[in-house]
Parts: structure tokens; C-alpha cells; sequence
């Protein structure tokens, strides 16, 4: 029997706080909690929708040390610039927290202490790679190496990314810390586990059987992780950014971010009310879980095993995961900004957050991979919100307006053709509502896309333009049912197109309406007066795909342009920077310094003098194409003696990671000896 609740609790996956939105986050998690969210609030059921930021991890801490900034500022900048991509996009959280609040710092610190002191984990000792120069154990991200399968020399400790095989950091062939540079050593290390091991026959129970109404996507994930049999799973780290382990002699540890990151879902909950715990701990609530398919262990395995451990908790009741959106044939991917950003959508298309929505939902990657296009995105904004939509609606709105002034006609006796589309629209609401309480979001809303194509036809087929000479009280029956049925949309397309329905009912002169008057053949009484004829939805032309295209292949890194670039030194001060005399210079002479590969010594012109310097170009350059080239010149670096030869100074080259070599070259007008600086 289905079991009857008194409230939701919807969660939507935590994003991290180290990249803004994109599509796929907003396809896979956000639209369809959001629109899951708004119908439920238009039912009149009593639910809240919690998100936040997931601000820990190790990718957080590496972004910081490529940008010389700390992690509490790289998450602040993310979490603001998210927080407002999602409010002004419509993603209706009634809270959007972070988990490096102190509040969450407390939630989660209590929820480690109380398994802990009841004896819920196992304490390990292992050998991990720790770097002595940096005096800090290493995360898998840390260190890079050679992978054992591919050769590719700059795989993760966790993975290889040109493979695609996932590593441990010991299989790694001549492992080297990225923080230093050096090559790490083992050291032992203690951990505290989760022992899932010892929960499998309950998640079996739980899981397999009590949930086979979970999508297959999701079923199939967890079935698969527990046929291969569940292992203690770490749940804390060596790491300086985290919420620190709260037992004694835990210095330098933290709690693994994907233990802190769920119980930031409760965290968030305390945070928005004092009553959190009728929401996570009274078996009348319904909690749902909105999620992409890399996270389904996580919800689905690791954080229920940890609520069932601390027990005084409910568990989710489904966990409506989705698969992956690609963009424009090729997988979504932050490092070669190959995405289409929340925060700058929003920009360029001002007002447009529905077509947006719209379009990710009725493609939403539901059961499989799925692909964005901006021509798809045309299509379906031009063909279908405005041609079935927007078109109904405005002949409506229209013809109310030429025929009666606005004021909406009394309907007449209904005739059988009038009956059955009345009738119709029952049917289509119910169509929806099965498909949303069972997340599947893109028949949904293909349904809701129904009423306005049911709409068209009424008025295709009862033509009263024609009528309106010959037969005028009919006419008014059926620009009344017309109405009507506009008014049903309101109700109905509201949870996935809040924007466009708050506009149309700004047309109509409406109140906000629920759900349960749908089908309601009077929402609009005889008399009521309803305002000018206004667009709902505007055509995307061309152009503006083209510049869409276009601004996404310019702005598209290429594999080497993200490979291996070098992290960034440690702070200098300004003096010690002017301590550097460089100039530019010109070289005069070149040849290659016998029985050397890479050698070539030059006579150079530095306008302070003239002198000889050794520079390894010799693969790069020959001699002969030397002579004349501007160049710029370290004059005070000490002389060195190569090969016999003093060098008494540096010419200055970039270096790309493929090795080839790029003078620093001043512009062909500045004079030997100007200092640069
Ligand atoms: N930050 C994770 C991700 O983007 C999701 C965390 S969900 C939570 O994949 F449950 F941990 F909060
Ligand atoms: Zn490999």
C-alpha cells in the first residue's frame, strides 16, 4: 500500500563552490527539482526545497593554489555567483545555504562524534604518499606520475585522464607531489571508515527490495555496487580545508568531503528552520534526493548507511538521478570551457529563463545521455512556445479584445465538440500529474504543451472569425471556453514556466491559482476584463545562434592549452622583482657551441654592451635565422660557466609544455638597452 505523508523534503545536489552553473548541472538536478518543487507547492503540500553550496573537496584547494588565493575566497566567489544565477533563473530553494557555515561546521562535526563515541567506525592504519617538502600528505589529485597502462606521463593519483582508468596513487610510475615538485614518500596515516560492509544485508533489503520503484538507471547502479560487495569507505582525509575530525589527536585531518557534504543538506534545513526536525527525523516526511548519475553511491549507498548508523534519521524514499546533457556533440567539460554558463546565459538572453527551462526539460537526459544544441534550442523556442504557446494564447487574447472589448462573453449551450474539449482538459491534467510523480519531467511538460496544441485546435476547427458575421452568440461560447482554457494553463504550465505564466495571468488579470481548479470549466467569470494583447514568447532568430556558436568555439580551450600548466610560484615582494635588470637587446651573432645538442652562443648587443650568452635553443633555432632578432636580456643573472665558455646573462623565452620555445620578443622599435619592467 502507498504510504501516506504529511510533508516532502526535496534536496538538490549540493554544486561545488569551484566553477559557476552550466546546463548540465541545471538539466540533470535543477530544472527538475525545481519544477518537482513548484507543482507540489501548487497542490498545497507542505514542502521545502534545500540546496547550498559544497565548498570542500580537493579540487576547491587546488583551484585556490592555481590562483595564489585561499579556499574560503574561491568559494566565495562561486557561492555568491551561484546563489544569483539560480534565484534570477527561478530555481525556487526556500534555501540556499554553504558548508563552510559554522552551523554546518557543528552539524556535521556532531553527526562524526556521535558514530564515533558509539564505536559506528573502524579506525585503519595505511601508507600514504606524503610529501617532505611541503611537510603535507597528499591527496590523489596531488600527485601526478606515469600511468602504468597508457604511458601518459601526467596521470592523477586517482586517474589517467588520457585512458580513462581509475588509479591508485601507489600504481603510479615515478609518482611526483605537485605541490613541490619532488618525489613523495609512504608514511602511515590513521583513518576512521564506514564500515558498508557490515550494512549490505540491510541495502539489500532496502535497496533491491524495497525499492524496485526507483528508476532503472539508479536501481542498476546500486544493485551493481553491492553484487560486487561493499568495503569500509574512508570518511576522513589529510587535508587543511574541511571541517577538522572532532576527536582528539586528529591534527591535519578532516572529514572526507562527500561525509560533510549531504549532512549539509540537514545543516541547511537547520538553518531555515527551527523545526528541522519534523523534516528529517519524523517518518511522515518524504524525502527525495535530485541528483546526477555520478553521485547515485553517494545518495543512494554511503549517506543512508551513514543515517541508518547515527538512527534517529529517515532515509530517502526515491532518488530521481539523472544521466549526462552534452553540448553540441561533445561532453561538457569546465577545464576546456567547453559549456554553456548559467550566469552568462542570463546576460544574453534577458527574460528568457523560460525558454531556457523549457527546452532543458523537454530534453531533459532522463534515461540516457542527451545532447543540447542551440539550434535544438531554436527550434523548439520558434516551433513550439511560440507557434503552439504563444499562439493560442495571443489569438485568444486577441479576439477577446476585437469582439467584446476585453470583457470576457458569457458561454452559451455547449455543444458536444465544446463538451469533449472541456473534458479533454481533465485528461491532459491527469496525464502531467502521473508523469511528475514519477520525475518523468519531459513527458510532463509535453503533456502541459497538449492543452495550448488541444486550445489551437478548438479554435482551428470551431472558426469563429468565420462565424462572427453569421453566427455571433456562438462566437461567444467559444471565445469563453478559449479563456477558459488559457486560464488552465496558467495553472498548469506554471511549475515549469514560472516566468511566462506570471506574465500571462499579468494578461489576464488573474490571481495565482491552484492546482486543484484545474480542469475547472469557469476559472473566468462572464464580464471579467481582461488586458491588451501582448506576446508571450519571442522568435530566436539566427543570429543569435550564430553568435552562440560562435562565442562557444572561440572561448573553447584546447587539450594542450589545459594540460600541465604550471602551477603558480610562491609571492615575491616588488623590490625583489626590481632586483631583475632586464633589457631589451638584439643579437648580433649565433653559432652552435661544438659537440653540444642544444647549445648556441650569441654575441648580443644589450645596449649597456656587448657580450656572449648560452642559451639552449639549439633544437628550437638555427644559428643563421639568429642574427637581427630583438630579444630581451636578464644582465645582472651571475656568469656561468658552460661548457667552457662564460655566459653572462639570460635571453628570455616562454616554454610550452609540448617544449617548443617562444622568444619574449620586444616591439621592433624599442632600443637596445631600455630596461623592461
Ligand atoms: N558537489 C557534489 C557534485 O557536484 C555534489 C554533492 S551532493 C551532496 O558532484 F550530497 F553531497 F551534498
Ligand atoms: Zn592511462
Amino acid at each position: 500500500m502507498e504510504k501516506i505523508y504529511k510533508r516532502h523534503l526535496i534536496t538538490s545536489a549540493l554544486p561545488y563552490a569551484n566553477g559557476p552553473i552550466h546546463l548540465g548541472h541545471l538539466a540533470g538536478v535543477y530544472v527538475p527539482s525545481d519544477i518537482y518543487t513548484r507543482y507540489l507547492r501548487l497542490k498545497g503540500v507542505e514542502v521545502i526545497h534545500v540546496c547550498g553550496s559544497d565548498e570542500h573537496g580537493v579540487p576547491i584547494t587546488l583551484k585556490a593554489r592555481n590562483e595564489g588565493l585561499s579556499p574560503q575566497d574561491i568559494v566565495d566567489r562561486y557561492h555568491a555567483i551561484n546563489k544569483k544565477a539560480f534565484k534570477d533563473f527561478g530555481i525556487s530553494f526556500d534555501i540556499y545555504s554553504r558548508t563552510s557555515s559554522s552551523i554546518h561546521y557543528e552539524t556535521a562535526s556532531e553527526f562524526f562524534k556521535k558514530l564515533y563515541d558509539e564505536g559506528k567506525f573502524i579506525e585503519k592504519t595505511t601508507e600514504q604518499y606524503f610529501d617532505t617538502e611541503a611537510n603535507s600528505f597528499l591527496a590523489d589529485r596531488y600527485i601526478t606520475g606515469t600511468c602504468p597502462h597508457c604511458n601518459n606521463d601526467s596521470a592523477y593519483g586517482d586517474q589517467c585522464e588520457q585512458c580513462g582508468t581509475s588509479l591508485s596513487p601507489t600504481e603510479l610510475i615515478n609518482p611526483t607531489s605537485t605541490l613541490s615538485g619532488s618525489k613523495p614518500v609512504l608514511r602511515e596515516t590513521r583513518h576512521w571508515y564506514l564500515p558498508l560492509d557490515q550494512y549490505e544485508p540491510w541495502l539489500k533489503k532496502w535497496i533491491l527490495e524495497e525499492h524496485k520503484e526507483w528508476k532503472p538507471n539508479v536501481y542498476g547502479q546500486c544493485k551493481s555496487w553491492i553484487d560486487q560487495g561493499l568495503n569500509p569507505r574512508a570518511v576522513s582525509r589529510d587535508l587543511d580545508w574541511g571541517v577538522p575530525v572532532p576527536v582528539e589527536n586528529a591534527e591535519g585531518k578532516v572529514l572526507y568531503v562527500w561525509f560533510d557534504a549531504p549532512i549539509g543538506y540537514i545543516s541547511a534545513t537547520k538553518e531555515l528552520t527551527g523545526d528541522w526536525e519534523i523534516y528529517w527525523k519524523n517518518e511522515d516526511t518524504r524525502m527525495v534526493h535530485f541528483i546526477g548519475k555520478d553521485n547515485i553511491v553517494f545518495h543512494c549507498i554511503i549517506f543512508p548507511t551513514m543515517l541508518k548508523a547515527e538512527g534517529t534519521y529517515i532515509l530517502p524514499d526515491n532518488v530521481p538521478a539523472n544521466e549526462f546533457l552534452n553540448l553540441e556533440n561533445d561532453k561538457i567539460s569546465t577545464s576546456r570551457n567547453w559549456a554553456v554558463w548559467l550566469h552568462e546565459y542570463l546576460e544574453d538572453f534577458p527574460g528568457k529563463q523560460d525558454v531556457l527551462r523549457y527546452v532543458l526539460c523537454a530534453n531533459a537526459p532522463e534515461n540516457k545521455d542527451n545532447d543540447f544544441t542551440w539550434k535544438d534550442f531554436q527550434n523548439r523556442n520558434n516551433n513550439e512556445l511560440v507557434a503552439i504557446l504563444g499562439n493560442f494564447v495571443n489569438r485568444t487574447l486577441v479576439l477577446t479584445n476585437n469582439y467584446y472589448d476585453g470583457k470576457v462573453p458569457a458561454a452559451g449551450g455547449l455543444n458536444d465538440f465544446d463538451k469533449k474539449a472541456l473534458a479533454e482538459i481533465k485528461n491532459i491534467t491527469g496525464t502531467v500529474e502521473r508523469s511528475l510523480e514519477n520525475f518523468r519531467f519531459r513527458e510532463a511538460v509535453k503533456s502541459a504543451m497538449d492543452l495550448a496544441r488541444l486550445g489551437n485546435k478548438y479554435l482551428a476547427d470551431s472558426e469563429p472569425w468565420k462565424l462572427i458575421k453569421t453566427d455571433p452568440a456562438r462566437v461567444k461560447t467559444i471565445i469563453n471556453i478559449s479563456v477558459q482554457i488559457t486560464a488552465n494553463i496558467t495553472i498548469l504550465c506554471e511549475p515549469f514556466l514560472p516566468f511566462s505564466m506570471k506574465k500571462l495571468r499579468g494578461f489576464l488579470n488573474l490571481e495565482e491559482m491552484d492546482w486543484s481548479l484545474l480542469g475547472n470549466e469557469k476559472l473566468v467569470g462572464e464580464g471579467h476584463l481582461i488586458g491588451k494583447a501582448e506576446l508571450l514568447f519571442e522568435k530566436i532568430d539566427d543570429d543569435q545562434i550564430e553568435q552562440q556558436l560562435e562565442k562557444l568555439h572561440k572561448t573553447k580551450k584546447t587539450q594542450e592549452d589545459t594540460m600541465n600548466i604550471a602551477m603558480q610560484k610562491d609571492e615575491i615582494t616588488f623590490e625583489e622583482f626590481g632586483k631583475m635588470d632586464i633589457r631589451t637587446a638584439t643579437i648580433l651573432e649565433a653559432e652552435k657551441v661544438p659537440k653540444t645538442k642544444k647549445l648556441i652562443k650569441m654575441l648580443v648587443d644589450t645596449g649597456i654592451d656587448r657580450r656572449t650568452i648560452i642559451s639552449g635553443i639549439a633544437e628550437h633555432y638555427e644559428p643563421a635565422e639568429l642574427p637581427g632578432k630583438k630579444v630581451c636580456v636578464l644582465v645582472n643573472l651571475a656568469p656561468r660557466k658552460i661548457k667552457g665558455i662564460e655566459s653572462q646573462g639570460m635571453i628570455l623565452l616562454s616554454e610550452n609544455t609540448d617544449g617548443s620555445l617562444y622568444f619574449i620578443e620586444p616591439g621592433k622599435d624599442a632600443h637596445n638597452g631600455a630596461e623592461v619592467n
